[in-house]
């Protein structure tokens, strides 16, 4: 065999690969239905929504079903009721949703709706858009009958007051101030679905936006291949396409593990890339394969993901770092 004839048969493997891994998993009859999502509060999140998988709910209902828990908890202080406000005092609202089909839907910046999540829901399903943001969003929550509620709760209120004495900008997101509800499920048919939802960063700008309605960044599902979510600071998230990037990892052949670990490595890299400062920021994502594998993988140490499997204890995992 010459050189060329091998370099041949290498190009041909390393292009094979993704079609011989999902074949494998296509052909695969063991599905484990799992639920996971970011932080501890997906506990009880996972926990809801794989008590609803075993009943044969969709991934979809079943991780909507999950996060409003936490949008509805006025003691979550970075989701839904009770989530931090921005600088002037406005508690803003971010959600998305993706299903195994490729629909999807999102709403950001908005005010006075806590379940933003099926909000996003509704973008998908009810109109032929796929994001409405602000007072239009606000207003299709009206339409489709939304609850009004003030989302600012004296705790929130008090934090803010605080704030306003020093007044600093200096919007960060880590493990102390850590955010979004990222929750993904793969149900008993196999199929893949996702939910995304934050107040985003404590005190940011008013009208800033992070990754967690953004469909890529905070959230993407690819029914043949997995789904992926993040956690923590937006921009860094948005920059490298996050979450369409461990998916498109594990497209690759890689595992929800290592897809998690190449994300992170990508946003160091530009980090250094660009010699900005990195003191202080937290992310983390999480994976599922079709099959039922999870990974999960943050910057710094303090990430933690909760796995919840049909018919197995649940976990909260600390999740691997790639800085100590
Ligand atoms: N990850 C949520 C945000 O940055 O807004």
């Amino acid at each position: 065999m010459n050189r060329n004839d091998f370099l041949k048969i290498i190009t041909g493997a390393t292009a094979a690969i993704p079609f011989l891994s999902f074949g494998r998993k296509n052909n695969s009859s063991i599905i484990e239905p799992v639920s996971i999502a970011t932080w501890r509060f997906g506990v009880k999140t996972t926990a809801r929504a794989m008590d609803l998988i075993k009943e044969g709910a969709s991934a979809l209902d079943a991780t909507e079903a999950g996060v409003k828990i936490c949008e509805a908890d006025p003691n979550e202080r970075s989701v839904g009721l009770g989530g931090r406000p921005d600088r002037d005092g406005k508690v803003t609202l971010d959600a998305c949703c993706m299903d195994h089909l490729g629909n999807i839907g999102s709403v950001a910046a908005v005010e006075d709706i806590v379940h933003v999540s099926s909000l996003a829901r509704a973008v998908m399903e009810r109109t032929p858009h796929v994001m409405l943001v602000g007072d239009g969003a606000r207003q299709f929550a009206i339409e489709m009958g939304f609850d009004i509620t003030n989302l600012m709760v004296p705790d929130s209120e008090n934090e803010w007051n605080k704030w306003l004495e020093k007044s600093e900008y200096n919007p960060h997101v880590n493990v102390e101030n850590h955010d979004t509800i990222g929750q993904i499920s793969l149900d008993r048919k196999g199929h893949l679905a996702g939910f995304c939802t934050t107040s985003g960063m404590g005190f940011k700008m008013r009208g800033r936006v992070g990754d967690s309605p953004i469909i890529g960044a905070g959230l993407y599902v690819d029914g043949d291949i997995g789904a992926a979510t993040a956690t923590g600071h937006g921009e860094e998230v948005i920059r490298v396409v996050g979450s369409y990037r461990v998916v498109a990892e594990m497209a690759r052949g890689l595992s929800p593990q290592i897809a998690c670990e190449e994300a992170v490595r990508k946003i160091h890299q530009f980090f250094i890339r660009r010699n900005a400062s990195m003191k202080d920021t937290q992310i983390g994502f999480i994976a599922i394969n079709k099959k039922g594998d999870v990974g999960g993988f943050s910057m710094r140490p303090g990430f933690q993901y909760a796995v919840n499997k049909l018919g197995k204890e649940p976990q909260l995992i600390d999740a691997n770092s790639l800085l100590s």
